[in-house]
């Protein structure tokens, strides 16, 4: 009998969940991470058989048969191996398989180019470490990176092109299997091999299983066009059905409910560089379905992370677009976007993970980021500006296959016309009504002010609160002159008057002739977000600013240090340098 290629098997394995396919027979109640009913094998009142999706078998205590979903198709359904494999292919969205004499050449150039692909790779990773490659060494280790996150991606240096093929014939490789990898390819003119990633940092890619597909290459040469070159699609090598770093990424399912996709190859290196370990990329294509049902597979909720550039930004908006159509209840698509100017990369080398963890926290479901999206459109408030909002709003959600996610995104989107800019319209005035906190990002602000900002917001917002902690209130260090000056004259107005509203406050604030008091005031009205604190959370914000004010301090004081340091030797600086970092609340 002919072999189905492992790969082709594992596949339908990870499209499919046993417990899908085992549910159409037997009934299956949720008990924690499995789920159990009553074992189709035996004829038992009391349920003795389970079904574990995260490991893929089924396993029946009575019986003690036990296995996956081609097993449970030929033992319940009588099936052939064959056509269980069949049916399960067309249940996962997939091609049959056929049997042909290129399918099986394909098989064997596949085994083939696997080996040569890890040759490759091995030769590249050690070539970073030898001594006329150390810029190359040098250029990752000054974009921070460990030598363990180098060794986990196997990041390595592709060198001149002969000295690499020259490598490898004498290997005993043919051209044509050094061509068929994607890795050479051949000069018509010259006759000779060239290396496509010469003069490159190398970022291997594995496909789900962790077998070797391909690589993208960096140079580090401003002068030189393409920043990044990538595999060409080949017969192992499909861009759209893969994700950088999912095979690694999809084991974190464990520990995280959510996967990062990310843009680039860095973002991805960096974040596990800060031991953010959930992130795959999306090989710099459009997101496709195919990658997110992949990814839901393992994770219930995805979260996309594009850069804070006006392209990254309509790239993130095209992706939603498109992924609204294949919503499902219990899974998630959530945007986090990247403040303006940094990628995922910039943003935790600044910040640190937990500055990241906090960005994650701010990440916007696909059906609030489509809303506002197109509510940023909205030129004015007549009906038939948002009769237009309303029917493309519309039009979006129709595209959506689940009949009952359609009806209830529909009403969310009808809901959120109304809410936020109907209602709200008719007894207020500003312009920044329909902001977002994506306008916060257009504000260009830093961390400290985002965060300072939304702290006298709240103490604004909560009056009596504030008149009754004057005194802690006076005792939270705050590092801007604006907001130092805010909160000196809101405990001003709260000491002159304990009953003072939130209008009475803004109303003396703007009083006050405080330097770029505007400034507070564009962002309070843009920072929506605040709105939904009710005052538990609010007590409990004050705290947390707190303590995320201190961290920023010291971040802002270590990098102070290291630059008097890198220019000023002296044993004080690097005592308190070292005492800092070792602190632990950073
Ligand atoms: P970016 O230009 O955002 O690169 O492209 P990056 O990931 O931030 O990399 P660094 O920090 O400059 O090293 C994002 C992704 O788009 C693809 C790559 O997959 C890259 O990781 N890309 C980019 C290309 O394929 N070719 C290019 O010339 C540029
Ligand atoms: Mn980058």
């Amino acid at each position: 009998m002919m072999k189905y290629p492992r790969s082709y098997l594992e596949e339908i394995n990870q499209r499919l969940k046993v417990s899908d396919i085992v549910g159409s027979v037997v009934k299956l109640t949720k008990r924690g991470k499995e789920f159990v009913g009553l074992s189709p094998f035996t004829n038992e009142k009391t349920p003795s058989f389970t079904v574990n999706d995260e490991k893929g078998f089924y396993h029946c205590f009575s019986s003690g048969e036990h296995g996956g979903i081609f097993d449970f198709l030929v033992k319940i359904e009588k099936l052939t191996f064959g056509d269980a494999v069949r049916k399960l292919a067309a249940k996962a969205g997939m091609q049959e398989y056929k049997f042909s004499q290129t399918n099986i050449e394909q098989e064997k150039k596949i085994k083939k180019s696997e080996k040569l692909f890890q040759l490759f790779f091995n030769y590249c990773y050690k070539n970073l470490f030898t001594e006329e490659n150390k810029n190359h060494l040098d250029y990752l280790t000054n974009r921070s990176l460990k030598k363990t996150t180098i060794d986990f991606f196997q990041i390595g240096f592709c060198d001149d092109s002969n000295k690499a093929s020259d490598h490898f014939l004498k290997l005993g490789y043919s051209q044509q299997e050094l061509i068929e990898t994607g890795l050479f390819y051949l000069n018509e003119q010259r006759k000779t091999l060239v290396a496509r990633f010469k003069n490159r940092i190398i970022f291997p890619i594995k496909n789900l299983f962790g077998e070797f597909i391909g690589c993208g290459g960096r140079t580090v040469l401003s002068s030189v066009t393409a920043k990044y070159i990538n595999s060409p699609e080949t017969i192992f090598f499909k861009k759209g059905n893969n994700l950088y770093n999912f095979n690694n990424a999809k084991n974190e399912n464990k520990n995280q409910d959510y996967l990062l996709i990310v843009e680039g190859y860095m973002d991805v290196v960096s974040l596990y560089n800060h031991d953010i370990k959930n992130v795959c990329a999306s090989l710099g294509t459009a997101i496709t379905d195919n990658q997110i049902n992949l990814a839901w597979r393992n994770f219930k909720n995805i979260i996309i992370c594009f850069d804070g550039d006006s392209s990254g930004f309509a790239a993130a908006y095209r992706a939603a677009e498109k992924l609204i159509r294949i919503s499902k209840p219990n899974h998630t698509v959530s945007f986090m976007i990247m403040p303006q100017g940094l990628d995922p990369d910039d943003y935790v080398n600044k910040f640190g993970k937990d500055g990241f963890d906090q960005l994650i926290n701010r990440k916007k479901d696909i059906t609030e980021f489509v809303f506002e999206y197109s509510a940023r459109q909205l030129k004015n408030h007549s009906p038939s500006s948002l009769a237009e909002l309303e029917k493309k709003l519309m039009d979006t959600a129709d595209t959506i296959e689940d009949p009952i996610i359609k009806k209830y995104y529909r009403n969310f989107f009808k809901n959120k016309i109304f809410e936020n800019l109907i209602k709200k319209n008719k007894n207020k005035q500003s312009k920044f009504q329909i902001a977002s906190t994506f306008d916060l990002n257009r504000l260009e602000m830093s961390e400290l002010e985002i965060k300072e900002f939304s702290l006298c917001q709240l103490l604004i917002k909560f009056p009596e609160f504030s008149a009754k902690h004057i005194e802690k209130i006076s005792e939270i260090n705050l590092n801007l002159e604006l907001t130092k000056n805010i909160k000196s004259k809101i405990i001003d107005v709260l000491i002159g008057n304990q009953h003072f509203n939130l209008n009475q406050i803004n109303e003396y604030l703007a009083s006050q002739k405080i330097k770029n008091i505007d400034l507070f005031f564009k962002f309070s009205t843009t920072n929506t977000l605040m709105e939904d604190v009710d005052f538990a959370t609010f007590v409990n914000l004050v705290d947390d600013y707190e303590i995320q004010l201190e961290r920023i301090r010291k971040y802002k004081k270590i990098e102070e240090l290291e630059n008097t340091f890198s220019s000023n030797m002296n044993e004080q600086a690097l005592n308190e340098l070292i005492s800092l970092k070792n602190s632990n609340n950073l």
